[in-house]
């Protein structure tokens, strides 16, 4: 039977959604209520789920599909959704990019206030180390090691110091090398995460942080021409806000459909390394499609 890319997403996503929601309900019974409220308001808002997508497609790459029962791999998947789910919360606090909706709703800090959307953030990075290591396999240490590096001020947390610094160069390496960390750096956890989870060895997490850091990178060139003419209902956020607040982005260096094309140059080049993983890497090689060419 031929593989169908949508089935095996709508499959995973509804796992991830329930395995999030478990662990909120298993985490979470006991905090103070509003802290409570806030952390599953934005964590279960919904969103696209890519990044844990892209954990479970990049463990069954490598140890098909029963990858799926081995707990370490949806613990990762979700782990790597709650370090995201804060980051957006951050991003989008006024000291930051300063928007009213995400996910379809109203922000985190215009529902709940700044001080308990900062905390809620900070609670779901907190609480990551948690499910990490809830769990006795030997891989569990190395998840959090590469949760780490690429979470913080050498990876994600780095690269949103650089697009909020007035330090800047109008230039596409300055771009591309802010661009690597803001949105690369999650990416390429998440595939890193995955084979990491199965006990790949060093050479193939290397060979998948390469993979998501040009999935990444095609997908904030995405989303970067999303902001200037994608359908705000749709996407769930506002559009227009890149322009606004004066922000670097591909279209406004290089155009819309220059963007466009390096994108899509950028999944080739992913695919061209996924290939070699054929046929396990099936779910792989069609999430790479899934982060370009989309409407949200
Ligand atoms: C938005 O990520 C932040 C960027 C890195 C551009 P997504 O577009 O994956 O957001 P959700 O998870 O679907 O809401
Ligand atoms: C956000 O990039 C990247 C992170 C949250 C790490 P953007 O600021 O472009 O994301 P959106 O457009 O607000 O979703
Ligand atoms: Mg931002
Ligand atoms: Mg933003
Ligand atoms: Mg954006």
């Amino acid at each position: 039977m031929s593989f169908d890319l949508r089935t095996w997403m709508e499959r995973a996503r509804e796992e991830v959604e329930a395995a999030l929601s478990q662990t909120l309900d298993a985490y979470l019974g006991e905090l103070p209520e509003q802290l409570n409220e806030a952390m599953r308001y934005s964590l279960l808002a919904g969103g696209k789920r890519l990044r844990p997508l892209v954990v479970l497609a990049a463990a069954e790459a490598f140890a098909g599909a029963a990858s799926r029962d081995n707990p370490a791999v949806m613990d990762a998947a979700i782990a790597i959704e709650m370090v995201h789910t804060y980051s957006l919360i951050h991003d989008d606090l006024p000291a930051m990019d300063n928007d009213d909706f995400r996910r379809g709703l109203p922000t985190s800090h215009r529902k709940f206030g700044e001080a308990m959307a900062i905390l809620a953030g900070d609670a779901l990075l907190t609480e990551v180390f948690a499910v990490l290591t809830r769990g006795s396999e030997p891989c569990r240490k190395d998840l959090c090691a590469l949760f780490a590096l690429h979470s913080g001020a050498r990876g994600m947390v780095g690269g949103q110091v650089d697009d909020t610094t007035s330090e800047r160069e109008d230039s596409v390496d300055f771009l591309d090398r802010v661009n690597r960390r803001k949105t690369g750096d999650l990416l390429a956890l998440s595939a890193a995460a995955g084979g990491c989870a199965v006990g790949v060895d060093q050479g193939r997490i290397e060979s998948l942080q390469r993979v998501g850091y040009l999935m990444g990178h095609a997908f904030q060139q995405w989303d970067d021409v999303l902001d200037v003419e994608g359908d705000p209902a749709l996407m769930g956020k506002a559009a227009g806000n890149d322009a606004q607040q004066g922000k670097l982005t591909y279209p406004g260096l290089i155009g819309l459909d220059a963007t466009r094309a390096a994108a899509r140059q950028k999944i080739a080049e992913a695919r061209s390394l996924i290939e070699p993983w054929m046929p396990r890497a099936q779910a792989l090689m069609g999430l790479a499609g899934a982060m370009i060419d989309r409407r949200h």
